[in-house]
């Protein structure tokens, strides 16, 4: 039987980078140790700070809820319902469910109910993970926005990072590349956005988050079949196994030679129908879902 690197207690994990095998405590503390250095390290949060963790029901957010709390972070947490059919019904409830156990209050926006259509029900030539990732992020925002927070934290880790970096590096999107990062900083109607997931991988918060008695959902959205990440995240993984601490090594790498990649300074406008920044006239949002009148998300008016 291994044996924990700590106290010599029953090992519940043993890892190959950092190469230890850990107890259930001492696992939880590493993972919480970690958590809390990222945020120091990154700078991700101040005194004051109003903190949104945006929850879809997956291990991923629910780590990022748990870690938090468990550091002793006030916040509140975010759902959205997407509209795609069963899987949006079990992540909501499932959300719900966290955050009932975590003690935390959980705010939900349902899509439908707010511009007409569900993400997969809209006759459009783009893939619904595209609308579906500018749809979160704007929704997200808004929210925080209307209701007085100025930081989301959400639960993308180092293997969903690598994967997007190794993604951005084959298609060389200078663009992303030269903007990718741990956090995007707050600006004018812009909350900030950190990641204290950054340097776990999947595995690290599979472990993690069975510490607990919380339920969250293992299933995928179904638009995610066959996407290019998962390929990536394949070919990354193997290259892990092979050769332990890659993955961290190849974000640390490319946080610290990141000005290599020219930064487009873009200019920003207000969007004449909501008034968030916007590159065009109108923003993408507004545009995509025809809105005609602002989306008004402060708490009490929904
Ligand atoms: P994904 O893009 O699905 O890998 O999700 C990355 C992160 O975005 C999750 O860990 C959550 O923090 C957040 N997120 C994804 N989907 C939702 C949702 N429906 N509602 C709120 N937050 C979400
Ligand atoms: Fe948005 Fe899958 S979660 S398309
Ligand atoms: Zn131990
Ligand atoms: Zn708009």
């Amino acid at each position: 039987m291994r044996r924990c690197k700590f106290c010599g207690g029953e090992a519940y994990i043993v890892m190959k980078s950092p190469k230890m095998a850990l107890c259930r405590e001492h696992y939880r503390e590493f993972v919480e140790r970690k958590i809390e250095r990222t945020i120091h390290h990154y700078k991700m949060l101040k005194e004051g700070d109003r903190i949104l963790v945006a929850v879809s029901g997956g291990k991923d957010a629910l780590a990022t809820a748990i870690g938090m709390k468990n550091l002793g972070y006030e916040f509140e947490c975010l759902h959205i319902n997407l509209g795609i059919g069963e899987h949006s019904e079990k992540s909501e409830k499932i959300s719900r469910e966290q955050c009932d156990k975590l003690g935390r209050k959980i705010h939900v926006l349902n899509l439908k109910e707010l511009v007409g259509m569900g993400i997969g029900e809209v006759r459009t030539r783009r893939a619904p993970c595209s609308y579906c990732g500018m749809t979160k992020r704007y929704l997200m925002n808004k929210f925080a926005v209307d209701n007085g927070f100025n930081v989301i934290a959400t639960g993308h880790n180092l293997d969903d990072e690598t994967a997007f970096l190794l993604g951005n590096l084959l298609h060389w999107n200078i663009n992303y590349l030269s903007r990718q990062g741990s956090m995007l900083p707050e600006s004018e109607k812009m909350a900030r956005r950190i990641k204290p997931l950054y340097e776990l991988t999947n595995e690290n918060i599979e472990y993690y988050v069975n510490l607990f008695d919380i339920p969250y959902l293992q299933e995928r959205c179904p638009y995610s079949q066959g996407a290019k990440s998962i390929l990536y995240g394949k070919v990354l993984n193997e290259i892990e196994e092979e050769s332990p601490g890659t993955k961290l090594n190849f974000v640390k790498g490319f946080l610290k030679n990141q000005g290599i990649f020219p930064r487009e300074e873009i200019e920003l406008r207000e969007c004449k129908i909501c008034g968030m920044p916007s590159l065009g006239e109108v923003c993408s949002f507004c545009r995509f879902w025809k809105l005609e009148d602002e989306l008004k998300l402060r708490e009490g008016k929904l």
